[in-house]
């Protein structure tokens, strides 16, 4: 069975205390599950929500803040704790692929070493099966901007995505605390040429590789 919650506790389980950075909180699906990992493993969760999320746990271990998660200025100064390094940083506030993006360029730098960023909703399938547009394209951008993400910062990640419902995707971070994530351009190609050399590829196959019918 494909269960989000699992994958990320075998994640959670190679690391002791883990620093848990959990951006978009809503009715606590996710809170509740890292809250719980910690009360059972140690560990500490910082909570970050642009509504009032503040009751949907009730203890003093939970460490939540109010604030657009962009706003680092104003999260490092309620959190300094995340200064020392962030093990699992679960990205799932505001579904857009320049937010996505924006995330990356001011949390990366805080993950540790052998530390983990999971996003949430990186697959578009159950969408397309419903004909829904914009969840669709918004999933396929989120995946898109992530896996751009990747290829920029080969040198530094390993990827996974979980394709599964409405998709799940890893990033594992080999390079070290306090590391930029590089910016370079990644070239691609141009693709009307791609279409072009395809279409010559499928003639040749219908014409002379196709003999096999059955
Ligand atoms: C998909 S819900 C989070 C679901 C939650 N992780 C769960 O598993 O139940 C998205 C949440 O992100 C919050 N959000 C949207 N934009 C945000 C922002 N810029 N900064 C912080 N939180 C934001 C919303 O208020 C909403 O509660």
């Amino acid at each position: 069975m494909f269960d989000k919650n699992r994958i990320i506790k075998e994640k959670l389980d190679t690391i002791s205390n883990p620093t848990i950075f959990e951006l978009g909180v809503n009715r606590g699906r996710s809170t509740n599950f890292f809250f719980d990992y910690i009360e059972a493993n140690g560990g500490n969760l910082y909570s970050i929500d642009i509504k009032d999320c503040s009751k949907v746990l009730n203890s003093k271990k939970w460490n939540f803040l109010q604030s657009n998660d962009l706003d680092k200025k104003k999260i490092l100064q309620q959190f300094p704790e995340l200064n020392k390094g962030i093990d699992l940083l679960f990205i799932d506030s505001y579904h857009d692929p320049l937010h996505v993006r924006s995330l990356l360029s001011k949390w990366y730098y805080f993950v540790n070493k052998k530390g983990f960023i999971f996003f949430d909703d990186t697959e578009s399938y159950l969408y397309r099966i419903k004909k829904n547009y914009f969840l669709s394209i918004i999933n396929d951008s989120i995946n898109h901007e992530i896996k751009n993400f990747y290829h920029q910062n080969y040198d530094q990640l390993i990827y996974t995505k979980y394709f599964h419902g409405s998709g799940l995707s890893e990033f594992y971070k080999i390079s070290d605390l306090n590391t930029h994530p590089n910016k370079k351009k990644i070239w691609n190609y141009n693709p009307f040429i791609a279409k072009i050399y395809l279409y010559f590829k499928k003639l040749n196959f219908y014409l002379f590789k196709s003999n096999f019918k059955d």
